[in-house]
């Protein structure tokens, strides 16, 4: 059974393959930096994609100001990427960091240290619209052995349309942090805008976090993180990993999976869940 693969922390499901409830502890004690990077999304909404694209931002700024303090080198970007993942001493290792960190996170707010809301440090919210999102997340639990697997897509939908899952709902992830867009230190983004006008975004970004970058800089960036080119790199970037993540990078691959009547169900589910919150006009798809 799925849910014997789960463990509840504040409410949420998460994978006891994947996260652990000590360090979940550890984490609530970790201090965020005003100057910190923070990336939200949940699972499967394009985290390493904007991810890549805040670390080239940050990278390329620092190299500018000559900051070496505020770049990372390979190894700490490989250790830590996600902020939830790891062991009960990574906070310590991170603390020791002089530089600006970039941090990825799938967990709600509730479930963050509470020092990221009080330090203000900045937070892209990253939104993909709910379909997309099932589908890689299918795709996805069944490549991945950590993860629990669903015997068939209409196993997973119905745990994806109760919450009962890895990461919890989507909706209620929308739901939760969509009461944080007003503020002035949260911007959202949706992996659709981004899909339709890179630069925009990446330029959008950048200027979101303050980082100065000129035009060519911003051009390289944007070129470093179309999907074929992180896809033909994700040996180097992620390892085995990479050929599972890097699947499609596309928009509309739903129509490949979906039922006319699950269709129809997310579509009542997900404009129930918008109605709710101010993201509204902003998911499309
Ligand atoms: S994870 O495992 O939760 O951290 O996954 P995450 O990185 O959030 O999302 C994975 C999906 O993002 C797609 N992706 C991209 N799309 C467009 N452009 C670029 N550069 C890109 N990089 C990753 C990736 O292919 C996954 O989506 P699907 O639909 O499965 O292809």
């Amino acid at each position: 059974d799925c849910e014997d693969l789960l463990f509840s922390y504040k409410g949420i499901l998460y994978p006891t393959t994947v996260c652990s409830p000590e360090v979940f502890k550890a984490l609530e004690c970790f201090e965020a930096r005003r100057e910190d990077v923070i990336l939200a999304g949940y699972p499967k909404s394009g985290t390493n994609w904007a991810g890549q694209i805040l670390t080239d931002l940050v990278t390329t700024a620092a190299e500018n100001t000559e900051d070496e303090t505020n770049s990372l080198n390979d190894e700490e970007l490989e250790e830590f990427p996600y902020l939830e993942i790891g062991d009960t001493e990574k906070y310590q290792r991170m603390e020791k960091l002089s530089s600006r960190r970039v941090i990825l996170t799938h967990l709600f707010p509730h479930n963050l240290p509470e020092s990221i809301f009080k330090n203000k440090a900045k937070i892209l919210v990253l939104v993909r619209n709910p379909k997309d999102v099932a589908t890689s997340f299918y795709h996805f639990t069944n490549d991945m052995s950590p993860l629990p697997s669903y015997a068939t897509w209409d196993d997973f939908f119905t745990a994806f349309m109760t919450g009962k899952m890895p990461w919890g709902s989507y909706f209620d992830y929308i739901c939760e942090w969509s009461k944080h867009v007003d503020e002035e230190n949260v911007m959202t983004i949706t992996y659709e805008e981004l899909k339709e006008n890179r630069a925009l975004g990446v330029k959008k970004i950048a200027e979101f976090f303050g980082l100065l970058l000129t035009e060519e800089e911003l051009q390289a960036v944007t070129d470093r993180s179309g999907f074929q080119a992180m896809k033909e790199n994700a040996q180097k970037t992620h390892g085995a990993f990479g050929n599972i993540l890097f699947r499609k990078g596309s928009v509309s691959d739903w129509k490949n999976l979906f039922t006319e009547d699950q269709n129809q169900e997310m579509d009542k589910t997900f404009e129930e869940c918008l109605a709710k919150t101010k993201l509204g006009a902003k998911i499309k798809y």
